[in-house]
């Protein structure tokens, strides 16, 4: 893919503008600081779409938290198709035995990958685990995942930004936006 030389001309429309993120995150923020009072709170950000939904909740939350990478790569898809094959780049550093996990996503889509690391982590034995997304496409939906927190249900639109991506570019885009068709018709 060709990097482009303006990332806002090739979004046809702000889906999330950054106010109304921030705005959400906040709510989140208050919300799961409540519901983990006197918990072990261990975020667990998968890399690397949450990176900035997650550098922003963590610091909306007011209890005592542990936080924790993983990153993993859907593979044998398409730049904008995920394979439900589910690849661990990068796993957990710590243990989670006996701690609340709460995963931290930026988008279910399928749900495959969510499906995949929820059986990942319960195998390592969390006392519970639920799930925080920022961005929920249920039309997509795959598989049932049970989905704790969510910030914004979205329509079926490619989008990109706060993490996002679209040939690993338009990640730092500091709103949700849709990608103009034009852009990701291009071969990629
Ligand atoms: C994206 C996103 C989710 C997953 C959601 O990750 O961050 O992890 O796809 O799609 P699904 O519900 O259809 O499985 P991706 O594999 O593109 O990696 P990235 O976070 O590094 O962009």
């Amino acid at each position: 893919m060709i990097r482009p030389v303006d990332l806002v001309a090739d979004i046809g429309e702000i889906l999330v503008p950054e106010a109304h993120i921030q705005a959400k995150v906040a709510e989140l923020g208050a919300r799961i600081s409540a519901d983990y009072t006197d918990r072990q709170l261990t975020l667990v950000s998968v890399l690397k779409g949450s990176l900035p939904f997650m550098a922003d909740l963590m610091r909306a939350i007011t209890i005592p938290v542990r936080i924790d990478l993983m990153e993993v790569s859907s593979y044998g898809g398409t730049a904008t198709e995920s394979s439900g094959l589910v690849r661990i780049l990068k796993d957990l550093s710590a243990s989670i035995e006996r701690e609340d996990v709460l995963i931290v996503e930026d988008i279910v889509d399928t749900g495959l990958t969510l499906n995949y690391l929820i059986r990942y982590l319960r195998g390592k034995n969390p006392a519970t685990l639920r799930i925080c997304t920022l961005l929920d496409k249920p039309a997509r939906r795959l598989v049932d995942i049970p989905i704790d927190y969510v910030g914004f249900t979205i329509p079926d639109q490619f989008v990109v930004g706060y993490g996002l991506d679209y040939g690993e570019v338009y990640r730092n885009l500091r709103f949700v936006g849709v990608l103009k068709p034009e852009v990701y018709s291009e071969p990629a």
